[in-house]
Order: structure tokens, then sequence, then C-alpha cells
């Protein structure tokens, strides 16, 4: 008999025709065996949903038979028919079936029952292999892709800006160092600090925390460009928002001022959440029960009042509200929550930075809504941002989200080189390393604009999952580097 070709599952569960010989191949999610007939669930990847096998113990043998389980790797033979029994359109009749790959069920760790996420995070190398995670895996593909077409779509040109350099965008001084030097017995200079002039590109380099400046540098040319690549942050926060590799869509738009940069804000996050909705719903909607499973174990006050889908189309029919730092410090400050004492971090004076308790609070409990922070104190933001007229603030934006607090940072960026060479003066910015980025005031400086979204929140967003490690398929953490 003839090969057949492989046929990816998603397509033989959509098939129009039945009564058709085709091959699937896939890893075993589950195996149901009575005397006569086995029921073997096979899954490839390419959907949510399973194949059912339709297995006939005489026809395809007891010793085959014994060796799918869980884990295992199937090339099944067989004919398509139409399923009675299965929760799906089609099911496939084994003719014949080729085990690629058996998995061992008395040490295979991952068994036909709900495992923790923290179990799964250790077992890193195999958790694509559950719905949880192929789901997660297939929204974050469609994301990525979304986010390109939004930028195509709109005329924007993808620059890949540098993943070692040698300045730090945000002044910030978490960098990851990237270095040749022996680190047991590095050279000195002639002061005994270490000669970086012998390292491997002459001068220290670390992991970019953002391709901003860069982007900048394109856009004074190109008008409208966007990176989106990995960035590193070395910030020692052990929490459920933060990695130390992550990635990050960044536009940078030439002409364009700060409500300009709220404008494509929204506009991206509203096209992306959308864009999920349309195209990953069988996903969305397992996700969707998944946390209302979840929910159930929490207590009726920690419950979200709308369910993962409401959420989604939620932030669509809104909109954003913008206000500046000033008015939410006012609402802050004159909250239940800061007279009850119920914020970790009480607000009492003009300048603070807000931490996510607040964040979460103008968003969940407030206005309800996504909200965005304009014109922070300056002396809280990099040193790029556009100084307003008032001395004390910059025309910074921040967008925040609801379970997430900031997705998005952003500012309209400062023009003026006497004033942006002021600023990396007061903020200790090492000028020598930053000439290019001043240069570009110098010649044919223009105003403009944009913003970073993290990657990985926007995935927490769209996925509803509670730990960024989750969305990510293998997450950098303090003290974890593993896969
Ligand atoms: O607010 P941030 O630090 O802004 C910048 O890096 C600017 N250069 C962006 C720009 O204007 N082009 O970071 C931007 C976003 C944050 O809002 C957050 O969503 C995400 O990046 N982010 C992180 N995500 C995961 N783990 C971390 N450690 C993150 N730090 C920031
Ligand atoms: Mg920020």
């Amino acid at each position: 008999m003839e090969k057949l070709k492989r046929t990816d599952i998603v397509d033989l569960l959509g098939s129009e025709k039945d009564d058709i010989r085709v091959n699937a191949k896939g890893w075993v999610r589950t195996k149901r065996q009575s005397k006569n007939v086995a029921f073997v669930a096979l899954n490839d990847g390419s959907t949510i949903n399973n194949l059912q096998i339709v297995v006939d113990v005489q026809k395809i043998g007891e010793a085959t038979l014994e060796k799918i389980s869980t884990g295992a790797a199937l090339s099944v033979d067989g004919l398509l028919v139409e399923s009675t029994g299965s929760g799906q359109a089609r099911e496939l009749q084994a003719e014949q079936i080729e085990i690629l790959g058996v998995a061992d069920p008395d040490v295979y760790p991952l068994q036909p029952k709900r495992h923790s996420l923290e179990f799964l995070r250790e077992k890193a190398h195999l958790r694509f292999r559950t719905s949880t995670f192929g789901a997660i895996t297939r929204i974050r593909h469609a994301m990525i892709f979304g986010v390109h077409k939004f930028f195509n779509d709109r005329g924007f040109y993808n620059i890949h800006t540098p993943i070692i350099t040698g300045s730090d965008a945000e002044g910030a001084g978490e960098m990851f160092r990237v270095s040749m030097l022996d680190p047991k017995n590095p050279p000195l200079d002639d002061e005994g600090d270490v000669n970086f002039k012998e390292d491997f590109f002459g001068k220290e380099t670390n992991l970019t925390v953002s391709g901003q400046l860069e982007a900048e540098l394109a856009a004074l040319a190109m008008s409208k460009v966007y990176t989106f690549g990995p960035t590193f942050r070395a910030e020692n926060s052990n929490t459920s928002r933060h990695l130390a590799e992550f990635w990050m869509i960044e536009p940078e738009v030439a002409f364009a001022d700060i409500h300009d940069d709220m404008d494509l804000a929204e506009d991206m996050l509203k096209y992306l959440v959308k864009y999920a909705l349309d195209n990953c719903r069988e996903d969305l909607d397992f996700l969707t029960r998944r946390l209302s499973e979840e929910e159930k174990h929490k207590k009726e006050h920690e419950r979200s009042p709308m369910n993962l889908i409401e959420r989604l189309e939620f932030v669509l029919a809104e909109k954003f509200e913008r206000i500046t730092y000033s008015q939410a410090i006012d609402v802050l400050k004159n909250s239940n929550y800061n007279k009850k004492k119920k914020f970790n971090f009480l607000i009492e004076d003009w300048g603070i930075d807000l931490q996510s308790e607040h964040e979460r609070y103008l968003v969940e409990k407030h206005f309800k809504k996504p909200v965005m922070i304009t014109d922070y104190p300056k002396d809280i933001k990099a040193f790029y941002m556009k100084q307003n007229d008032d001395g004390k603030t910059v025309r910074a934006m921040d967008v925040l989200f609801p379970q997430i607090g900031e997705i998005i940072g952003g500012s309209q960026r400062e023009e003026d080189y006497d004033k942006l060479l002021q600023r990396m003066g007061e903020m200790e910015i090492p000028l020598k390393s930053m000439w290019w980025y001043l240069e570009t005031r110098k010649f044919g400086t223009v105003p403009h604009s944009g913003f970073g979204l993290g990657f990985e929140r926007l995935m927490l967003f769209v996925t509803g999952m509670g730990n960024i490690r989750d969305v990510i398929p293998f997450p950098r953490t303090p003290q974890n580097a593993e896969f």
C-alpha cells in the first residue's frame, strides 16, 4: 500500500470529507481500554482538540496496545469517519499503528490529570504537551503575528536593534555584563580598575534593557519604526510580573507628540486583544474554563467579577481613562484604601513612584477600566523624556491594565539638544558613550514619541494566567536558568 502523508489533526477534525484513508501523528494524551476496543486521544499541537483514535484490540494486537501510554508518540493510518461519541465531528478508526516513541508510564512525569503550574515549571521540557501550555503557545504565536501585522498595515518598519550594547538605555544600571575577560584574573588599568579596553569589544558591554535609543535613530529618518526583541534586566524582583529576559515591542514615531503616542498605544492594545478573540477562540475558551475552575477555590472577594473572555471584550468596549500623575495621586490619597491603610505603601506626598497595588487600585477599583497616566515627576523617570514647562514633570505615559498594573511605559522624547544634555548631566548618564544619540538632536531634530509594551505582560492579560513564568516557554528569573 502507498505510504500516506501526515495530515495535521486540526485539519482532520475539520475535514469536510469522511470515509477517507489518512495518517495522523502525535502524542498520546489518554488511553481508555475495554476488552475489545480502546480509545486513544492523540494531540499534535495543531489544535487544543484531540483526535480520538478508535482501536480494535484484535486487529492492532495487545503487544502494540501495551506500548501506547500517555506521552508516547504514534503514527496512525486509518479511516477518518464521522464521530458519534468523541465530542468531535471526526474520529480515526485505526488500521495500523506505529509506535514512534514509547513513554514508560512508570517514569514519564506527566499523568493524565491536572498538574500544578509550579510542578510544570520544573518540567518545562515537557509542559508544551499539556492543554494549557499548548493553548498558551498558540496564542503567543498569534500575538507575535498580530504585532507585526498591526505595524505592517500602518506603514511601520521593523528595526532589529542590537542585543549587545555599550549604553544603558534606561539609565537604571540593571544590566547583565557581556565580557570575555577572565573573571579570576582580569587585566587592570593604571588605576587598578578592570581594563575593558582589552575586552572583546574594546569597551564595557551589556545585554540591552531596551531597543529604544536605536529605534529613535531609525525613526528620525524612517518616520515610523518598531523593534520587537528580547530585553534583559538584572533587577532582583522575584515577582509574578518580572522576568530577567523578556520580549518588548517598541514603536517609535517621528512628528508625534504624547497624545499621538497614547492613541497608538490604545489602538495597538485593542487591536491585539481583538486579534486574540478573532483568531484564538478555542484556546481562549479553554483558558476561560480553566480560570473559572481555578477561581472556584478562591475566596469570594478575590474572584474576578468577569470571566476571561468578558475581560477581553471589556477592554475593547471602553475608552481608556487618561489622567495625569498629579490627578492619580489625588485619587489615591483620598481613597478609602489609603485612609484605612490597606495599601502596603501609603500615599503621602507628590513625587513617589506608584507601586503595582496603586496601579491596580486605579484600574480595578476606581476607574474600572484601563488607565493611561501622563506627566510623571521627572525624578522617577528616564533621562530621555521630554521636560514639561513646569520644571517638575516629564511627558511620560504609562498604560495600566486590570490584573497586571503597568503594561506599557513610554513618553514623548526630549528633542532639544541643550535640555537633553543638561538632564543627562544631572542624572550622571555617561555622555561619552552616548555621543551618537545626542547628535540626532543637532541634525534635523523633530518631536518624536514611542513606548514599550512588555510582551509577556500582554500575554498575562490575554491568557488570564497569574504568573509571568507561565506565558514564556523558558523563563529566566533570579536563580533560575534551567532548560
Ligand atoms: O517602562 P519600561 O522600563 O520602558 C522602557 O524600557 C522604554 N525604553 C520603552 C520605550 O519607551 N520604548 O518598560 C516597558 C515595558 C513595561 O511597561 C513592562 O510592560 C515591561 O516593559 N517590562 C517588563 N516585563 C517583564 N519583566 C520585566 N522585568 C519588565 N520590565 C519592564
Ligand atoms: Mg516603566
